[in-house]
């Protein structure tokens, strides 16, 4: 890690409120990442199981939390008083250029959050897809408004040889989109981030986690979910009776931007 911090939690007091952390009782982290909310969690008391796919998350358990209820069995954590989903990427990940998750920095197209159990990487659907495949997916995943002219110069790019960087696909979009001066983030980031969701099938685990979670609550146990893409959002919206939503306040998006897209909704069992 070179000294680097992992991660900076978001919504981390909201979260713990949310939990009622009780001293002496179980819960389960399914997004370790760097242990920002699971150490938090254990400074009031709580006892923490730990899950992340990434082999370099220092997580107790390495595994996608699609298997949730066989982890928690295994681990000997059912029921728990509260189960946390702090969902997407991790400083940690998109930090580290080999990764492959980063338009900021030059390494292969890669995203895969287990390199070791996962075989498709991004530059493969990048590679693969055909024009209008790519439109779909930046449409739906990234919510790209310029998906079709991007899926169009992807093609006509990889025609002359493989997108292999993650620099050669920036470029390509940035000659598409050029950055304004008013835009906030780098044109890239959509298509970067449709692609991430795509390599790691992140909907699917997050559909098959839910009725997993609540059945492992103990009866007034809570579920805490942090999302920070409209289609998770409407999972969890879609799922929960409770709909309230928790985001975070502007100093917390000053301190940490990464924080603005942050929703946070909760169950109660
Ligand atoms: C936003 S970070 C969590 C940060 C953490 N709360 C902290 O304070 O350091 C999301 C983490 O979830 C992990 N992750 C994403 N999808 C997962 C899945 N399906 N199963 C297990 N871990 C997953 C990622 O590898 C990443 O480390």
């Amino acid at each position: 890690m070179n000294g680097q911090i992992y991660h900076i939690p978001v919504l981390l007091n909201e979260a713990l409120e949310q939990l009622h952390i009780k001293p002496g009782k179980k819960y389960i982290d399914c997004t370790y990442g760097g242990g920002g909310h699971t150490r938090a969690i254990e400074a009031v008391g709580g006892i923490v199981l730990g899950i992340d796919r990434d082999p370099e998350s220092p997580a107790r358990v390495h595994a996608n939390f699609a298997h949730l209820k066989e982890i928690a069995n295994r681990a000997g954590f059912n029921p728990v008083a509260g189960i946390l989903m702090d969902l997407g990427v991790s400083s940690h990940q998109l930090e580290t250029a080999e990764r492959g998750f980063s338009f900021n920095r030059d390494a292969k197209l890669d995203m895969r959050m287990d390199p070791a159990t996962q075989t498709v990487t991004a530059a493969d659907l990048v590679n693969a897809g055909s024009q209008k495949e790519l439109a779909v997916l930046f449409t739906k995943f990234g919510e790209e408004r310029a998906s079709r002219p991007i899926a169009k110069a992807i093609v006509e790019a990889r025609s002359t040889g493989p997108i292999v960087m993650t620099d050669q696909l920036a470029q390509i979009i940035l000659r598409v989109r050029r950055r304004g001066q008013a835009d906030r983030t780098h044109p890239a980031t959509r298509v970067f981030q449709a692609l991430r969701i795509a390599v790691n099938d992140e909907l699917s685990a997050l559909e098959a986690a839910l009725p997993q979670a609540v059945e492992l609550l103990e009866t007034g146990g809570r579920l805490v979910v942090i999302s920070f893409h409209s289609l998770e959002d409407r999972i969890i919206k879609n799922f929960m009776k409770n709909k309230t939503l928790i985001t975070p306040t502007k100093e917390e998006v000053k301190a940490n931007p990464r924080a603005r897209s942050a929703k946070m909704r909760f169950f109660e069992k």
